[in-house]
């Protein structure tokens, strides 16, 4: 992903109201946890995550426009009242493929299967709108989220050259993900 949507409604639900924080709570409580549509009300809650990639951070204006684009979805992973996580879904028209554009767990909750969980999540999502292919971009440098693409069945297509904002090359992955409704 440049750096990385419940089952349910994707975020075309913006605006509703959440009383979501950005993780003020010191942990996750597996009880009442649960990956929903993002809302707009989410919107500082996803900025300050994004505040965990070590660069190529998504703007709070582009992840507002990302939570009023039909070809987006953002999901997020909500503990107790806390926005623990969030993953970015972008679906190009006539393409097989969903493209996961963002992953982000909070520093606080990761190691609990937050990232796994959400990655599920977007399989399944991207399936239901019959998508047969995840496709990513990953720092080759970033061990947690290699081995956690790797362990989900993520296969190495390419390496691109100067991808990110450093020039820093990505590692282009991708799952068939037909079935995994
Ligand atoms: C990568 C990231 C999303 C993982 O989030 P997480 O919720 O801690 O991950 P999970 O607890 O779901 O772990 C799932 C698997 O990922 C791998 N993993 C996660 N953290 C790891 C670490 N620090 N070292 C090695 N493997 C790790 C493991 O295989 C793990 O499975 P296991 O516990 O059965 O071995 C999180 O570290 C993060 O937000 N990093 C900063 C943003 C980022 O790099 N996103 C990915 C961009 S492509």
């Amino acid at each position: 992903m440049l750096k990385a949507e419940s089952t349910s409604a994707p975020s075309g639900g913006a605006g509703l109201q959440s009383n979501a924080s950005a993780c003020a709570c010191s942990r996750a409580d597996r009880h009442g946890a649960e990956i929903r549509a993002a809302l707009l009300t989410d919107l500082d809650a996803l900025v300050a995550l994004e505040r965990h990639f070590p660069g190529d951070r998504l703007s709070r204006t582009s992840l507002r426009r990302l939570l009023h684009r039909a070809s987006a979805e953002v999901w997020v992973y909500e503990a107790a009242g806390c926005v623990a996580g969030d993953a970015v879904l972008l679906y190009r028209r006539n393409s097989a493929q969903a493209r996961l554009y963002s992953l982000v767990v909070h520093p606080r909750y990761q190691g609990r299967g937050i990232a796994r969980a959400l990655l599920k999540h977007a399989e399944r999502a991207a399936a239901l709108r019959g998508r047969g292919c995840l496709s990513l971009e990953v720092r080759a440098t970033n061990a947690p989220a290699l081995r956690l693409y790797q362990k989900a069945g993520f296969n190495l297509v390419r390496q691109i050259a100067g991808y990110y904002e450093d020039h820093a090359p990505a590692l282009r992955l991708e799952k068939p993900i037909a079935g995994a409704m």
